[in-house]
């Protein structure tokens, strides 16, 4: 016998499914609350609310756990490579060597980029951000591929994957190229998929260029930690955009707006700033601790707290390693590292940030590796999005194959009731 759940409203009893999932999370299913009650929720920042149900990633908030596809991030970290767990996240299982190198083939056919779309970003000044040049190069690809993908048409859709995976990665390097006064690169396909986005970031024409293997083997572990992560802002906002059946690259190009948000990708960008800032004002990492618990100071400690983890980020713990090692292993001797390692240990000791669940996220490490690897600040958030492109791939493509409805929340209006209209004196 399932489980329901009793709802008494204006002195009668309603009775509504409860819907368990695959790791015994319950939901009570709603659908006919308002029919039933006349009533809707209200659930601002939607942090009781499921938007679907989802094969993709699990989490657990309380215990820290994170699973693509059901396996563990620290096994995929370790054991895989970012176009395996792309491949994963997308089509549900690890590809075959077979399959693997064949994605890895198909997605090299669309790594070529209209010449056309060049004279676009010339439209954008030098100091434009690197996030809203991507923004509207991703949705002016759709320019140049107008036809929308049949999602019903598996050759099609994964034709789009393959598509929507080269092109992406070049005109993220180009925002950075752009913001340099450098020449646009070419993807070499006869290189892989993360040391071409070294190539296409850094070599000039001038000179020689040989990516650093340590670096690669650093960032292919990045874009894994950062490729999938459920229902997060920008996520979402790509599953809303394309349930109206937007194309994927306008879906996309929205869910990179959402990112840029300082609360959400943005952060990475702005806790190395915070740092910066601490250790340009003396490294005084208990100022900073005082003014994040202030609550008439706006100001809050970047890349600490989590909507979902209330234990660490599971992704934090292995960015943290890996920014030892990397930096270790470059003999880079950075004091923001100091000083990051500083203000966790006293965040984690403080009773403002223990009695709310307050540990470092995803953001607070990755910029000190990005940094370490020569990416300049502004184009943290570029790599974040690099990242978490496959997970928003995946996301649009089980949306719209589980035909789900145009989302549409509804609201409480609590303005002006019906007045005449009279022109103000
Ligand atoms: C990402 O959702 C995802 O999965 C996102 C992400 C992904 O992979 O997609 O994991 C990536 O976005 C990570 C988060 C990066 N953002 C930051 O690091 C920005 C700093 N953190 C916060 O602003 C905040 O913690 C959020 C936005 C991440 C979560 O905010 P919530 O869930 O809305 O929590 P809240 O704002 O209601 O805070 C609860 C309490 C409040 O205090 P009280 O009103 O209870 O007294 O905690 C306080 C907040 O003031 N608080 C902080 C804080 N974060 C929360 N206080 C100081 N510093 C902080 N960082």
């Amino acid at each position: 016998m399932s489980k329901t759940a009793i709802l008494e409203f204006d002195g009668k009893k309603y009775e509504f499914p409860v819907v368990k999932g695959s790791e015994n999370e319950e939901a009570i299913d709603i659908n006919k609350l308002r029919d039933l009650t006349g009533a809707i929720t209200l659930d601002p920042g939607y942090k009781n609310s499921g938007s679907c149900t989802s094969k993709i990633t699990f989490l657990d908030g309380e215990l820290g756990i994170l699973r693509y596809r059901g396996y563990s991030i620290e096994d995929l970290a370790e054991k895989a490579d970012f176009l395996e767990v792309s491949f994963l996240l997308i089509f549900g299982e690890l590809p075959t060597a077979a399959q693997l190198k064949q994605f890895e083939v198909d997605i090299r056919k669309h790594t070529l980029v209209n010449e056309e779309m060049k004279n676009i970003i010339d439209g954008f000044p030098r100091t434009a951000h690197p996030m809203g040049v991507l923004a509207a190069l991703t949705s002016a690809l759709t320019a140049f591929n107008p036809k929308s993908v049949n999602v019903d048409n598996e050759k099609e859709m994964y034709h789009a994957v393959c598509k929507t995976m080269g092109k992406f990665l070049v005109i993220a390097t180009w925002t950075y190229r752009k913001s340099m006064g450098y020449p646009l690169n070419y993807y070499d396909n006869t290189k892989g998929y993360v040391e071409n986005f070294m190539r296409l970031m850094f070599e000039l024409p001038t000179e020689p260029y040989k990516p650093n293997p340590i670096v690669i083997d650093a960032l292919d572990k990045l874009f894994i930690l950062h490729a999938d992560h459920e229902q997060n802002c920008s996520t979402s906002t790509v599953r809303m955009v394309g349930s109206s059946h937007a194309g994927l690259f306008a879906s996309i190009s929205a869910g990179v707006s959402a990112l840029w948000g300082p609360l959400h990708g943005g952060a990475n960008q702005a806790v190395l700033e915070m740092l910066e800032e601490i250790h340009a004002n003396g490294g005084d990492t208990d100022a900073y601790l005082a003014k994040a618990k202030d609550k008439n100071d706006p100001f809050r400690l970047m890349g600490f707290g989590h909507r979902v983890y209330k234990n660490f980020d599971p992704r934090a713990k292995i960015i943290k390693k890996a920014a030892n090692e990397v930096l270790a292993t470059l003999g880079v001797d950075d004091p923001i590292l100091e000083i990051a390692k500083k203000l966790e240990a006293a965040a984690l000791e403080d009773e403002y940030f223990k009695a709310r669940n307050l540990y470092p996220n995803v953001d607070f490490y990755s910029g000190i590796i990005y940094r370490a690897l020569g990416i300049p600040t502004d184009m943290f958030t570029v790599m974040f999005a690099i990242g978490r492109l496959p997970g928003w791939i995946a996301q649009w493509k089980e949306m719209r194959e589980n035909k789900e409805p145009i989302g549409r929340p509804r609201q409480i209006y609590t303005g002006e009731s019906l007045r005449d209209f009279k022109k103000p004196e």
